[in-house]
């Protein structure tokens, strides 16, 4: 059999190739390491509650005045799980989504909550946990970046939507835009109707800089944020 001879350049090339692929590699499980290794746990969700859902409906309303008290782990646990908690073997959550892609991605902005240092988190939704992302209080950054709302830097804390869209532009291309703003509408009014039978405080914020709210979040590459939640005690 004809053995073919690569050249000694080519090998170079090839083996620097695969070292840098192996560093990229190694850098992002490294990554995904660190994030697992800072997961939060979250309390298991309640799927009893005090007020009925007409009780609520009727008592929401924008709330921009908190108190200083400060939000406990089993109240985030319960905000999260409501705007996007998972709520069935099949990976099925408490809000619905065109085709069951799931382009939403949420962030916990914490400033004044028991037992979560201040700092960025991403909502782990498969595990409902919590993951380390800047242990920093940016709610200053934020409220700046939402021209100067002032009840964003005094809540306790704020729950960034953000989207992924190309998600689901995959399957339903340019009505995808469409799909993916209502989903962050019901995701946002589950954590509101949540938040008010908690007794809790919260309203959407939409009026903010994109480009500012990224950066102060850190959000990934192609994650767009659409709405902010900032939440804390009447
Ligand atoms: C898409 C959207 C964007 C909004 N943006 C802001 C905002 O940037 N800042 C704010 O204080 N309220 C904002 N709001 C809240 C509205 O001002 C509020 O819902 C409205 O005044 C009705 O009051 P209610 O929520 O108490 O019923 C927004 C509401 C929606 C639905």
């Amino acid at each position: 059999m004809a053995v073919r001879r690569i050249p000694a350049g080519n090998w170079l090339v090839a083996s620097l190739a695969a070292t840098v692929g192996l560093l990229l590699l190694g850098a992002m499980i490294e990554g995904a390491m660190a994030e697992g290794q800072k997961l939060i746990a979250l309390p298991a969700p309640t799927a009893k509650g005090d007020v009925s859902v007409e009780e609520v409906l009727q008592r929401r309303r924008s709330v921009r005045d908190y108190s200083d008290g400060p939000l406990s782990l089993a109240e985030i646990s319960q905000l999260l799980w409501a705007a996007q908690g998972i709520t069935d073997g099949q990976g099925h959550r408490t809000a619905p989504s065109a085709g069951a892609l799931y382009p939403l991605e949420l962030f916990l902005v914490a400033g004044n909550v028991n037992g979560v240092a201040d700092g960025v988190y991403h909502y782990q939704v498969d595990r409902h946990g919590l993951a380390a992302k800047a242990s920093n209080d940016v709610r200053a950054a934020l409220a700046k970046a939402a021209f100067k709302q002032d009840w964003i830097e005094s809540a306790a804390a704020i729950v960034v939507i953000a989207a992924a869209y190309e998600r689901t532009a995959g399957k339903y291309g340019k009505r995808a835009h469409r799909y993916v703003d209502m989903e962050a509408g019901h995701a946002a009014q589950n954590l509101f109707l949540q938040a008010e039978a908690l007794g809790l405080g919260s309203v959407v914020v939409g009026a903010f800089d994109d480009d500012q709210v990224a950066v102060a979040v850190d959000l990934p590459p192609g994650t767009i944020p659409l709405i902010l939640m900032p939440i804390g005690r009447k």
